[in-house]
């Protein structure tokens, strides 16, 4: 079947690729793009180590097809600092050395952004249920959460 021509914004800036009828945008984004800080762990939806924003909303980029994208907004890790400055979260999580292959980090990132755009104090419990999806393999989670909690706590100036 042929390819087809997708326009996305990725990242705050206009691009263009083919991609197969079937192929995710997952891979779109890692084969087609060139973003491989978006990372593949399950391709079925139950690890969320793909984890995207799509038109403002938190999407597992394994279950979206890359031709889906057209014309649609595009945020992934790659976009979440702002040059050499990082977000706030990455800053954390490199300080309170939340992560430890970091195979989910940008999934939890990407995540845990979501939440704090939303939410800008969330309980340990929020925290707990919004990263439910974002499954990691090392830290135990306790370091994740916390780091998002004091990520919060110092966006608020608290
Ligand atoms: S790779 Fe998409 S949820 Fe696991
Ligand atoms: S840091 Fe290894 S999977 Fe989360």
């Amino acid at each position: 079947m042929a390819k087809q021509h997708i326009t996305a914004t990725i990242n705050g800036e206009e691009a263009e690729y083919l991609c197969e009828p079937q192929e995710t945008l997952l891979d779109a984004l890692r084969d087609q793009i060139g973003l491989t800080g978006t990372k593949e762990g399950c391709s079925s939806g139950d690890c969320g180590a793909c984890s995207v924003m799509l038109d403002g909303r938190l999407v597992c980029s394994c279950l979206v097809l890359g031709a889906e994208a057209e014309g649609k907004t595009v945020e992934t890790i790659e976009g979440m600092a702002n040059g050499e400055d990082l977000h706030p979260l990455q800053q954390t999580f490199l300080e309170e050395a939340a992560l430890q292959c970091g195979y989910c980090t940008p999934g939890v990132l990407i995540a845990a952004k979501a939440l704090l755009d939303i939410n800008k104090n969330p309980t340990e419990t929020e925290v707990r249920y919004w990263l439910a999806g974002n499954l990691c393999r090392c830290t135990g989670y306790d370091k994740i959460v916390r780091a998002v909690m004091s990520t919060a706590a110092d966006m608020r100036g608290a």
